[in-house]
């Protein structure tokens, strides 16, 4: 973890993550808590802090401005750890902070900062990372897999290393952590999200269909783009609503890391209480699975509803018809086309933060 491991709720340690893509010869920057971020999740990216935005010799930037204190529980431990060494000290006249008084109003504190230069070069990934962008983690020092093929995935899961079940974890934006805590460490991670197949966003006049290791910040712009040259008016109208829903989940530098089967493999596996299987099971969502003994599609209720999926199994992707007949984009009706057991399932917990 790069901080303080809490729940990815008060965004006090948001940066910006930048990755370069060879092919395209293009930066993409997107913000993350990296709270909740590992960090062999991060190999080929470059991370820009709030201090590389602005800082002591550039002048800050108008972020610097605002005071902001995380209150997701990892600094009152640090803080009291600091005061078991000074405690009758107070930070500030320790002259950390070599700009400001003690009882400096906030408009006197904020003119003392350097000034900052707004058409000041700002480059979030550097030249010499590109070379690096797709080298892959040596997996024999770290505990982490990045397979990026299918083929791969599938050979890694059925191999020897991949024996005890126990002893590994998939994982996409590792963001389901916050809800259930580990109380093991596994022997390897597998990093999903550079397999093609699950990463696919495609959608026409008959539905969508979504990769599991879509992010849901990614489906929300695809929803919100394609419906409007693409889908029908009862897609668009789908579209629509999904996306409204969706941008209620968490917050945006959440959905940026956030999978759409990362959320749905939760609420199978851990009975989360799933917005999105919520919708989905109302738009009569099947999903594709890669099991061990090859290829399986099945309807979200059915998937739901079975034995808990083995580590092995990789939920690949969603498909959400447009069937005008079958689902309803009203709240209430939607709830009551959901089978009674399964909204139990699924509503019947409690939130864990
Ligand atoms: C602050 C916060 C607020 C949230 N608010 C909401 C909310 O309002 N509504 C809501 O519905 N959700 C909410 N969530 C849940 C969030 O949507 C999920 O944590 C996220 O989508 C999980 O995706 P991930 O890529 O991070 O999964 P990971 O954490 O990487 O994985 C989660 C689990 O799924 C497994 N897994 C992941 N992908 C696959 C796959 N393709 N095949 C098989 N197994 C897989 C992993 O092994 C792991 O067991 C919130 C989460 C946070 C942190
Ligand atoms: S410390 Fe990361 S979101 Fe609060």
């Amino acid at each position: 973890m790069l901080n303080c491991m809490v729940t990815g709720g008060c965004g006090a340690c948001v940066v910006l993550v930048s990755t370069y893509d060879p092919k395209l010869k293009k930066v993409e920057d997107f913000s993350v808590s990296p709270c909740l971020t590992l960090l062999c999740s991060l190999n080929g990216c470059s991370i820009t802090t709030s201090e590389g935005l602005g800082n002591t010799r550039d002048g800050f930037h108008a972020i610097h401005e605002r005071a902001n204190l995380c209150r997701c529980t990892g600094n009152w431990p640090i803080a009291d750890a600091c005061k078991t060494f000074v405690a009758d000290v107070d930070i500030e006249d320790l002259g950390i902070n070599s700009f400001w008084e003690k009882g400096d109003s906030k408009k006197t504190k904020v003119s003392k900062l350097p000034p900052y230069d707004p058409t000041k070069n700002f480059s979030t990934y550097p030249e010499f990372l590109k070379s690096e962008s797709t080298t892959n983690l040596d997996s024999s020092r770290y505990p982490w897999y990045s397979p990026v093929t299918i083929v791969e995935l599938r050979s890694l899961l059925n191999s020897k290393v991949m024996e005890n079940d126990a002893s590994f974890k998939l994982v996409v934006g590792n963001t389901g952590s916050v809800h259930y805590k580990e109380t093991q460490r596994y022997n390897h991670y597998v990093d999903i999200k550079h397999v093609p197949e699950p990463s696919i966003i495609n959608g026409d006049q008959t539905g969508i269909e979504v990769g599991a290791t879509v992010t849901i910040a990614k489906f929300i712009s695809f929803l919100n783009e394609e419906s409007k040259i693409k889908f029908g008016s009862y897609g668009k109208l789908v579209s629509e609503k999904l996306a409204y829903h969706m941008e209620k989940i968490a917050s945006p530098f959440v959905r940026n890391s956030a999978s759409i089967g990362g959320n749905l493999v939760m609420a199978q596996k851990n009975g989360f209480p799933s917005d999105i299987a919520t919708l989905f099971l109302g738009l009569y969502a099947t999903v594709s699975l890669m099991t061990i003994h090859g290829l399986e599609n099945l309807t979200l209720e059915e998937l739901l509803s079975r034995p808990l999926l083995d580590s092995r199994t990789v939920l690949l992707s969603v498909w959400i018809p447009f069937k005008k007949d079958q689902s309803s984009l009203q709240t209430h009706s939607r709830f009551c086309l959901i089978p009674i057991e399964l909204l139990h399932h699924l509503m019947g917990m409690h939130w864990h933060m």
